[in-house]
């Protein structure tokens, strides 16, 4: 496909994003706008320097990073402005629908209250389906490097905002920190009502995948593109349905791959896997949603009927209704 064509078309068409926290749409700007305006002391001295920074040979090297930048959310209007910036490229874009991550535990570990941080996302979440029809769902993130005490009491919290939460995930360091540390918080969590899902398979293997459906009963999987190793589970990723919020510029940012060409994405879609491509931590891996579209297509030789279907899949596999699922999916038709 020509470039041209590939960036037109995959600007046009609807598209819902389920992997994105917003922490991770925190661009270098406003950190240094924050830290100004709160006084927080950054490590580093200019935009340029800090964007430097953003050279990653693993996971945790990007998690050091963005917990650090991070620290900059201190007002309910810090986390308004966040995530205003985010739901403004989602306009560009043409993203209408977005399910958004966000780290509790990042926030009220710094003194940070979840009325601040929930409020302020909310208000944002509000307007722009208000002003541009842009629907959304909250989805609060456990971090695995924490305890799972620590865990069950901010979800214990958390559910005075019940009301705002489509569904609990798990996110942070896969390695030494597997599902099965979870098990009793997301048994908690499902007998509250809600869906879950978890981050498994992207640094961590295969197995997590499997443990994060068998012992924690999500119902989406983050990543999970090692599930390629094992052969039986994408058949039974393929069979059940089970969604994977595949990352493309992360994973090769986080060198989860080598190279977008050895991407196992077109893998997963003949596979008939339920695949859907998201952008992660766009500010920091260098690309929103669009970008990881065309960046994988492009490498991949994707087709437009292949690019339709992952668009089709994100609302297929996101928490709308059925009625708004089938909605976009005949709007998809059209292309
Ligand atoms: N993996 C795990 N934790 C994260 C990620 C990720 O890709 N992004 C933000 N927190
Ligand atoms: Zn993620």
């Amino acid at each position: 496909m020509n470039r041209n064509y590939l960036q037109t078309l995959v600007y046009a068409i609807p598209k819902a994003e389920l992997h994105v926290h917003i922490e991770g749409t925190l661009e270098p700007g406003l950190i240094f706008r924050l830290a100004g305006c709160n006084n927080v002391k950054m490590k580093y001295t200019s935009i340029e320097e800090l964007h430097s920074a953003y050279r990653f040979s693993n996971l945790q090297e990007f998690l050091d990073i963005y917990y650090q930048g991070a620290g900059v959310l201190l007002q309910e209007e810090d986390f308004y402005d966040l995530t205003m910036a985010y739901l403004k490229k989602c306009r560009e874009e043409n993203i209408v629908h977005t399910e958004i991550f966000f780290d509790p535990q990042t926030h009220t570990h710094r003194g940070v209250s979840l009325k601040t941080v929930v409020n302020g996302i909310q208000l944002a979440l509000n307007q722009a389906q208000q002003k541009w029809q842009i629907t959304s769902r909250l989805i609060p993130n456990f971090l695995r490097h924490l305890s799972e005490e620590d865990a069950i009491a901010c979800f214990q919290q958390l559910l005075e905002f019940r009301e705002y939460f489509a569904g609990f995930g798990l996110d942070s360091s896969e390695v030494g920190h597997p599902p099965a540390k979870f098990e009793r918080l997301f048994k908690r969590i499902r007998k509250e009502g809600f869906r879950t899902v978890a981050h498994a398979g992207e640094e961590g293997p295969a197995q997590n995948v499997w443990d994060s459906i068998h012992l924690l009963g999500v119902s989406r999987i983050d990543h999970g593109v090692r599930s390629v190793d094992d052969p039986e589970l994408l058949n039974e990723l393929a069979r059940l349905q089970i969604p994977l919020t595949v990352c493309p510029l992360s994973n090769l940012k986080l060198k989860v791959v080598n190279g977008l060409k050895d991407h196992p994405l077109k893998k997963l879609l003949d596979h008939k896997v339920l695949a859907t491509v998201n952008s992660d931590d766009p500010a920091y891996f260098g690309g929103y949603l669009s970008q990881n579209l065309i960046e994988i297509a492009e490498a991949l030789d994707l087709t437009k009927e292949e690019i339709i279907q992952l668009a089709k899949n994100s609302f297929t596999a996101s928490f709308l209704d059925e009625a708004d699922k089938q909605k976009w999916i005949t709007e998809l038709n059209k292309f």
